[in-house]
């Protein structure tokens, strides 16, 4: 099979210089996270993923952190934001060699699918179009630009403050997306003007443009939640929202179970095996890899971590960055696990800590127990071995190794290498005096009954 984004040359424009101030934040506005990625490295992505040659994203002054998160896509500076076009020039001079498809996207619109993009340059190449637009109907259409369409498809893109009423009558919403003739598209942009209701210079002139070039425009459907647009807080929920609810489709239809879809929070990449079952209220954190067969009980929280198959987490299981839990391991309710192997068949069942550490094989790990990995300046090593067994609420102070089949004592605070098969206590010795509590309760009984008979004089 011939790969379509191998054939085709495109290069991605991504507008992202906008301030964002209704979002009220210290950061540029394409940054806030949506699956727990930036919403702009989510169409850079989309462009990777359809082939782009290069892709340009168009910042706005003073946004070293955007520009950083894009790396290392090239940035180019827009610094009077004087309208789509105007943007979109802003990438004349890093594409000037380049005359295929220039993609126009938008750093503040991360729900497109693959498939729509796919849809659209398909539909531009095969009608050897000038513009391809992205389209949706809209219930209310409101002020989005409205894609006036004819017998030769697309006419042009009328702006709503500038529509007429049967325009303004439109359902079709142009989405801001569209493909367009690199070799074409310069020269357009020189042309467009800024003598409108808004006196910016609209990137949606160039249709009209390059029909009066006599070039084939295209439009495009999509859904209209595709093209949704984040400029609030509120409207980044929405996108979330949306989000989430296609990554438990999809976590389904690759055959996991969810319980209860809706409280479970997954983030961009995580990757569920088959027949995995997730209980209620878990949240995914960004690099979580979960392997066939895998039973996450309620109420977990996961981040940067990795469950091998046939496993079974939680409920209310913290698995951190670095936890490797192996398989057919246990790790049960109120355990935290950071940067630690749980290997293969290993059981830490309750109220445990195990941080900086290897669990061997096998090893039984008692409630209660921690690794003491940090003394204030340093984090330290835990090795338990194959087949050991951690007595309930033992404290391994790192460095620390425990052999192979060793025994550690229930409470024992254990501070130096146990060797394979050997016991340690690390307590206090116990002393058992016969007959102690009985003489203590009657001596104290007979002092208050001394007491209370001389109050009553
Ligand atoms: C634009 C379209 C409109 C479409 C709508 C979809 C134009 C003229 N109109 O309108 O037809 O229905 O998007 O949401 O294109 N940007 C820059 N630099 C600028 C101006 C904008 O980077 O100088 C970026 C913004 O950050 C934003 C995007 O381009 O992400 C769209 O700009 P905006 O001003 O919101 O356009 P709309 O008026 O919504
Ligand atoms: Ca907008």
């Amino acid at each position: 099979m011939s790969d379509p984004a191998a054939a085709r040359s495109v290069a991605a424009v991504v507008l992202a210089a906008g301030m964002g101030t209704r979002m009220k934040s210290a950061h540029p506005k394409v940054l806030h996270p949506v699956l727990g990625r930036p919403m702009v490295n989510h169409v850079v992505a989309g462009a990777e993923a359809l082939g782009a040659r290069r892709t340009v994203v168009v910042v706005g002054p003073d946004m070293a952190e955007l520009v950083a998160a894009v790396a290392p896509h090239p940035t180019v500076e827009q610094t009077d934001r004087l309208g789509t076009a105007h943007a979109v020039a802003q990438a004349r001079a890093a594409l000037a060699d380049f005359s295929g498809t220039v993609l126009v996207l938008y750093g503040d619109t991360p729900l497109i699918t693959l498939a729509t993009l796919e849809r659209l340059l398909t539909a531009h190449a095969e009608a050897g179009a000038g513009v391809s637009v992205l389209g949706f109907r809209a219930a209310r259409p409101g002020a989005y630009g409205r894609l006036v369409t004819g017998p030769e498809g697309l006419e042009a893109i009328v702006e709503a403050k500038e529509a007429t009423p049967e325009q303004l009558a439109i359902d079709l919403c142009n989405s801001g997306v569209m493909a367009v003739d690199g070799a074409a598209l310069w020269g357009w942009l020189d042309r467009v003007d800024n003598a409108n209701a808004k006196g910016e210079y609209y990137l949606t002139d160039i249709v009209a443009l390059a029909r009066a070039d006599g070039r084939r425009c295209v439009a495009v459907e999509g859904e209209e939640d595709e093209f949704l647009g984040v400029n609030s807080r509120v409207e980044l929920a929405v996108a979330e929202r949306l989000a989430q609810d296609r990554m438990r489709r999809a976590a389904m239809e690759a055959g996991a179970t969810l319980i209860d879809p809706t409280s479970v929070h997954f983030s961009w990449d995580t990757r569920l095996g088959r027949d995995v079952v997730v209980g209620p209220f878990t949240v995914f954190g960004p690099g979580v890899t979960v392997g066939d067969g895998v039973e996450i009980k309620g109420f977990c929280h996961f981040e940067k971590c990795a469950i091998a198959p046939a496993a079974t987490v939680g409920p209310y299981a913290r698995l951190r960055p670095g936890a490797d839990i192996g398989e057919g391991a246990h790790i049960g309710n109120f355990v935290e696990v950071k940067k630690a192997v749980v290997e293969p068949g290993a059981k830490v069942n309750h109220l445990t800590y195990i941080g900086d550490a290897r669990v061997g094989a096998k090893a039984n790990v008692g409630a209660g127990t921690i690794t003491c990995n940090y003394d204030g300046f340093g984090k330290y090593h835990t090795d338990i071995g194959a087949g050991a067994f951690i007595g309930s609420n033992s404290a391994l102070v790192a460095p620390v190794k425990i052999g192979d089949g060793a025994i550690v004592a229930a409470g024992s605070v254990v501070t130096r290498t146990v060797p394979a098969d050997a016991l340690v206590v690390g307590r206090g010795e116990e002393s058992v005096r016969e007959g102690w509590a009985a003489r203590f309760r009657a001596a104290k009984q007979r002092a208050k009954a001394a007491k209370d008979g001389k109050g009553k004089k």
